[in-house]
């Protein structure tokens, strides 16, 4: 049984958020977004020449997305370099990404991302989606919408939102994780992932739940996008 939350929270509560655009002056477009003990960074460059040539696609743009965790952002040092987790979770993002960006609107065009998480706490793959897409609004890329993403799940009997690492863990009745990421003006789901147990009636739960807090992630990524134009149009 999971009554009470380690942290006090609701159970349909999100974690205190912060977001903000334009943290990087060198790239076209960057973002950062904190959720509790969760931070990631993005960097957006292009869109420029495609390289390697081969990749090129002669009717679209293509992204290329790298996700990875710095050294001090875990209890235990995280090895530096791509594993097997950093490619799926680079992958996943890219998916995402690629229903979020017009891309027939950059014919032979690439566009890379870099994020970065510089604390982990759970969560990290929806929170790094979360700031690469307000990167690439950032960046002036042609979108369909932003992404807002984060975890829903199960922690033994209740049905919980965005889990921390220390919810992730907890054993007794064991926990269930769900990422879910959203273009919410169009309710598309363009990312859904499931590591744990639920039974169907519960899975509509938590994509409920998830898709909820998705919309309140949406109108601070919103709110960070207007307040960088606003001071760039007084400068
Ligand atoms: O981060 P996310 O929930 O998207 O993905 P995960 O693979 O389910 O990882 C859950 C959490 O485990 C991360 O957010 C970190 O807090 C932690 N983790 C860690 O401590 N060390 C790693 N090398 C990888 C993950």
């Amino acid at each position: 049984m999971y009554e009470e939350r380690f942290d006090k929270r609701k159970f349909d509560e999100l974690r205190p958020m912060e977001a903000e655009t334009g943290i990087i002056p060198n790239a076209k477009g960057s973002a950062r977004f904190k959720i509790g003990n969760t931070e990631a960074i993005a960097a957006v460059y292009g869109p420029e020449e495609v390289k390697p040539r081969h990749i090129e696609k002669v009717n679209k743009g293509i992204i290329v997305c790298k996700y990875d965790m710095l050294p001090f952002s875990v209890p235990d040092r995280a090895r530096p370099g791509m594993d097997r987790r950093d490619i799926e979770i680079s992958q996943v993002i890219t998916n995402a990404l690629n229903r979020a960006v017009i891309l027939e609107e950059m014919p032979r065009a690439m566009v890379n991302v870099r994020i970065y998480i510089t604390q982990a706490d759970a969560g990290t793959r929806c929170a790094s989606l979360t700031a690469a897409s307000m990167a690439c609004a950032d960046a002036g890329l042609p979108m369909r919408d932003l992404v807002a993403a984060v975890a829903a799940g199960k922690i033994g009997d209740s049905i919980c939102l965005d889990l921390t690492k220390e919810e992730e863990d907890f054993h007794e009745g064991g926990a269930t994780d769900v990422p879910i990421a959203l273009l919410p003006s169009k309710n598309e789901i363009v990312l859904l992932q499931l590591d744990g147990k639920v039974t169907r009636e519960e899975l509509k739960k938590v994509i409920e739940m998830g898709k909820k807090g998705a919309m309140e992630i949406y109108e601070l990524e919103k709110a960070a996008l207007k307040r960088r134009f606003l001071n760039e149009s007084k400068s």
